[in-house]
């Protein structure tokens, strides 16, 4: 082998739930026999009506349609609670650890989780929420997210979560989009030692909306000041609510969340996911992936307004029986410490973050992860970007003492768990690769042009997937088209991922990136062209073209070059003022971080705008530009490359 790898420790893979071997009998076995493979998995899910077929699947443009298990029936709420009740009931479900680490941490139980988890659901049913409505949240990370999430899991609504962190505008036209009966907020949000002011953005947002959407407010700080005719106090309806709530007796294939992701053109599209397929994916890949075994206690770092959350941090792990902790706060706060004292505080077995929190942590030096006991780390695991070897290294050594398996788990929103990474105590892992698919998992590198798979081994290309998985996404929530579209017709036949990718000697598998106009900051996914759109929404700004550049701690940068309209003069003032409107417009996690005033941007002469030649000059690559001679305006470039903004 070329690169250096890190295989499991002899010891870790006897004690193992998949070795090596058994990784390769099963994954053979997985791909030869899926519906043999899936059928015999399925049976990780209390059913309430037993599946009679497995996999029903096709990826043909105009006809696509994904169904698993798709006559079976059952509640996602009571297979992540009540099936535990028996044997767990007084086992610590969730450990909530709040944003400052001076008030007390929460342990509840599975026998607590039921009960709230029913108040919720009666308070819902209390305002008329039914079987196959939408519910929208937009929460801080409290145990209500949690309960809330499987509250419409157990009467059948759909959640639709939207990350706290979006503006009022994004979180109004989901609400708008999903056509919700309900938003579920909290008065603020604590983070960092700041707090969100998610009431008042809620009210902003609901402006925008049908005055019969109801709104609930869960007391987190207190903070809350105005109420309106469609506030209702969440926690005082909790309060008061019946324990008792019987759980909705679901079809396998009915939508169990919408969740809205970034894609290359247009607004950010609803992602689908099913109940049954969807709860054995996130069941199996958590307790495989991160070889979780009873007793363990799992921290996924992730936000549940992310699919992180959704799969790892809630149902994932609660389906399994785990004990999961939930965090309010950030890594840095009170200091760079928090995560490691996290650990040691709550006995953290397996740990799973973004490599854009490794980097940041590792800017910060060693001695804040080597104050803290970090004995009961047993497997490390990254998600969100490619993870470059620097911060790998300093992962394994440093916080897993070159002795815990790290796990490199590439997936995305539209798959519901992971696709291609390590199992740790099978695969040997190599530092920036997500080393091997899954069970059931089939990657295929095509030809970018031509479509044609390319069967050697040593291969780069496009990632496609050519067979369905449980796990996958069903259709973008009121658009099929859409789903077709964007995931079926370039590459006619399989499941297209929009990522470039690399498989070495070994068969092991290197994301290289996104293929198209979606960038990637701090492992969450931006299109460059909603950014665009934000931008020109304001006043002054003529036109715009987003990229991305690279980021020491982000991974990727957002780079914007403006052209203003007719007459308006550049200024630092304008430059800030762009920045707080995207924030606005959007969320402070689409803040351009480098503006260039741009008098004009490179087209070609039928007036396309030639990114390939944006993202070089971003790169500062220029002297690489490619061919230009189909520029309408050769010197705009001459401009662009001379007034280029320095990274710092
Ligand atoms: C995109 C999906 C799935 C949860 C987090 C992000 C990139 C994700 C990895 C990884 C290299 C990765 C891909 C993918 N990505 N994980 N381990 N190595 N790249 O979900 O927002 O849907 O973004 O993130 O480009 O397509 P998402």
């Amino acid at each position: 082998m070329s690169d250096k790898t890190y295989p499991p420790s002899d010891a870790f893979a006897a004690d193992a739930l998949i070795d090596a071997a058994k990784y390769e009998e099963m994954y053979a076995a997985s791909i030869t026999d899926p519906d043999a493979f899936w059928g015999e998995q399925g049976k990780r899910v209390d059913w309430i009506k037993p599946y009679s077929t497995v996999k029903d699947v096709n990826f043909d443009l105009g006809n696509v349609a994904i169904n698993w298990y798709a006559d079976g029936t059952l509640n996602v709420a009571a297979n992540c609670i009540d099936r535990h009740l028996a044997e767990r009931g007084d086992q610590t479900a969730i450990i909530w650890e709040p944003d400052d680490p001076k008030d007390d941490a929460q342990h509840i139980t599975y026998q607590e989780l039921h009960a709230q988890t029913c108040r919720m659901a009666n308070v819902l049913k209390g305002l008329g929420v039914t079987k196959g409505d939408r519910v929208v949240l937009y929460m801080p990370m409290i145990p209500e997210a949690a309960y809330a999430m499987l509250a419409c899991a157990r009467i059948g609504a759909i959640h639709s979560i939207v990350f706290a962190g979006f503006s009022p505008d994004a979180l109004g036209a989901r609400i708008n989009g999903s056509n919700a009966k309900v938003l579920i907020t909290a008065d603020e949000a604590p983070r960092g030692g700041r707090k969100t002011a998610l009431k008042s953005n809620a009210d902003a947002a609901l402006l925008h909306c049908d005055d019969r959407v109801q709104c609930l407010v869960v007391k987190r700080t207190g903070g809350q000041t105005t109420w309106t005719e469609r506030d209702h106090d969440c926690t005082a309806l909790m309060a008061a609510a019946s324990t008792d709530c019987a759980p909705e007796e679901m079809n396998a294939e009915d939508p169990l969340f919408i969740l809205y992701t970034s894609g290359s053109t247009g607004q950010p599209k609803g992602v689908v996911h099913s109940s049954g397929g969807y709860l054995v994916y996130a069941s199996m890949t958590h307790e495989l992936v991160f070889d979780y075994k009873p007793g363990d206690v799992f921290w996924c770092t992730a936000d549940v307004g992310w699919v992180t959350g959704h799969s790892y941090i809630i149902y994932g792990p609660l389906a399994n029986g785990a004990t999961t902790l939930m965090f309010e706060g950030v890594p840095t706060y009170p200091d760079a410490s928090r995560f490691w004292q996290v650990c040691e505080k709550h006995k953290v077995n397996q740990f799973y973050t973004a490599p854009t929190a490794i980097r940041a942590l590792m800017g910060q030096g060693n001695e804040f992860v080597e104050k803290s006991d970090l004995s009961d780390l047993k497997v490390l695991g990254t998600v969100g970007e490619p993870i470059n070897p620097e911060a790998w290294n300093w992962y394994n050594d440093v916080v897993g003492k070159g002795t815990r398996p790290i796990v490199d788990t590439w997936w995305q929103t539209e798959t519901g768990g992971h696709m291609m990474t390590p199992l740790p105590g099978a695969t040997a892992a190599k530092p920036g690769s997500c080393t091997k698919p899954f069970f059931g998992v089939h990657p295929v590198i095509l030809e970018p042009t031509t479509g044609e798979e390319i069967t050697d081994t040593v291969a780069e290309g496009v990632l496609c997937i050519k067979d369905s998985w449980p796990g996958q996404m069903r259709t973008v929530y009121g658009d099929h088209e859409r789903f077709e579209k964007t995931y079926f017709s370039d590459y006619k036949g399989y499941y297209f991922t929009g990522d470039g990718c690399r498989r070495d000697a070994d068969g092991y598998y290197w994301i290289t990136g996104r293929v198209d106009d979606v960038i990637n900051v701090s492992g969450h996914r931006m299109g460059t062209a909603e950014v665009e759109s934000a931008l020109v929404a304001h006043a002054q700004v003529a036109e715009a073209a987003v990229v991305g550049y690279p980021h020491n701690v982000k991974g990727q940068g957002i780079y914007a070059y403006v052209t203003l309209m007719n007459g308006v003069e550049p200024s630092e003032e304008l430059r800030k003022e762009l920045e707080k409107w995207v924030r606005t417009e959007i969320g402070p996690i689409a803040k351009p971080d480098l503006i260039q005033w741009a008098p004009g941007l490179p087209k070609t002469r039928s007036g396309k705008i030639m990114r390939r030649i944006l993202r070089k000059i971003a790169e500062d690559d220029f002297g690489a530009l490619g061919d230009t001679s189909t520029l309408a305006e050769p010197a705009v470039v001459d401009d662009l490359i001379e007034n280029r903004m320095n990274k710092g």
